[in-house]
């Protein structure tokens, strides 16, 4: 094994031992800190309690950023490896261990090369990708304005390690969330009609919304909506005042993800209307959908095949991934959202997930040639 490929492991199975929650990223901070400073890496003075932003290049060039996400998942894990979590009831589910590992082991190597890059290079280390709120936080420190475009990871348990998911185009969903309380009236089980039932209310609610994709969008542009919960009644024989509807709509457009808020809007409240309760709709926007840039896929193919990595294309998902906020925010640039195969037999956020270790290095290879390639073509 090669020197780097034990540092890798080591941050990796470290930062895995040592899961944090979103916003809580105390101690991943302090290691890849540490690491920085070993090294010798400059950063940035981030306004935020956890997360980093290394420098590495010079002025008069273009800027490059690249970002991986530090957070880890309220999972008990039961993978039974030798490294796993110490912290009950908090596991790295998603390997956004090992994508801080990865990133590391980048900034150690282009420092190495430090005096030749034609450009700069930022290096994220983002916090809370999981609660969405991270990306929206560092872009709006201003600290990455500068950037010409950005390249980020994510581990994928569908290829084995040695092949990267590269595509051109949509490859994650934009995400919003709805609540929805339905208002009736309570009243006796066996008298109705001095109540306002909300129960009905939120069935036909739930039916309708099945609509949204079905009837109200073009079939080869996606939309997803998902009711997730259900809440309402206390007992068999009391018709309950309320009933709490929640869940996400997904959608790959931004036209169509306005127009589907829209007729959302107006099938609940209708709805609501025809059955006699009154809806209060609580909708809140995540991040938009992520747009893989067609140029910067085939540069990341061509440097993949000459590492010897294979290149395929992932399964399509309707997933949220907040690094599409940096590909918006403060204004549209393009982005490259590659999938690392890490391996392992069970999905990412399973209490049995896992990534390997040994597709560390050949990622570190991979992103330091492409923030090396950007820059000289930039
Ligand atoms: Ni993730």
């Amino acid at each position: 094994m090669s020197v780097l490929q034990d540092h890798l492991t080591e941050w990796f199975q470290t930062i895995h031992q040592h899961p944090e929650l979103g916003m809580q990223e105390f101690r991943t901070t302090e290691l890849v800190k540490q690491v920085l400073n070993t090294h010798g890496i400059r950063q940035l003075a981030l306004p935020l309690e956890t997360g980093a932003i290394a420098v590495l290049g010079h002025d008069g060039g273009p800027t490059i950023g690249l970002r991986c996400d530090m957070d880890a998942l309220p999972i008990e894990e039961s993978t039974g490896l030798p490294y796993a979590s110490r912290t009950h009831g908090v596991m790295h589910a998603c390997g956004h261990d090992f994508h801080t590992a990865v990133m590391l082991g980048v900034a150690l190597c282009l420092k190495a090369r430090e005096s030749a890059l034609a450009g700069k290079v930022k290096i994220v280390f983002q916090p809370a990708e999981e609660t969405t709120q991270g990306a929206f936080a560092i872009t709006r420190t201003g600290l990455v304005d500068d950037c010409n475009l950005f390249l980020g990871l994510h581990t994928y348990p569908g290829f084995q390690p040695g092949t990267l998911g590269i595509k051109s185009g949509p490859v994650m969903a934009a995400v919003d969330w709805f609540s929805i309380r339905l208002h009736g009236r309570g009243s006796h089980a066996a008298q109705p009609q001095k109540g306002i039932d909300p129960i009905p209310a939120a069935c036909a609610t739930v039916t309708a919304l099945q609509t949204l994709a079905s009837r109200f969008s073009n079939p080869f542009s996606p939309v997803l909506c998902s009711v997730t919960r259900i809440e309402g009644g206390t007992a068999r024989n009391v018709i309950p005042e309320s009933c709490l509807l929640e869940g996400t709509v997904r959608t790959m457009d931004p036209q169509v993800r306005s127009e589907i808020r829209e007729h959302f809007m107006r099938l609940v409240t209708e709805t609501a209307r025809a059955y006699a309760v009154k809806a209060e709709i609580d909708w809140s926007s995540g991040p938009p959908a992520l747009i893989n840039d067609p140029s910067l896929c085939t540069l990341a193919r061509t440097i993949a095949q000459q590492q010897g990595l294979s290149v395929d294309i992932q399964e399509d998902t309707l997933g949220g991934e907040d690094f599409s906020e940096y590909l918006v925010y403060p204004s549209v640039r393009p982005g490259l959202f590659v999938r690392i195969g890490t391996g392992g037999n069970y999905p990412q956020h399973h209490p049995r997930f896992t990534a390997d270790p040994s597709a560390l290095e050949s990622a570190v290879h991979f992103f330091t040639s492409m923030a090396e390639a950007c820059l000289a073509k930039a």
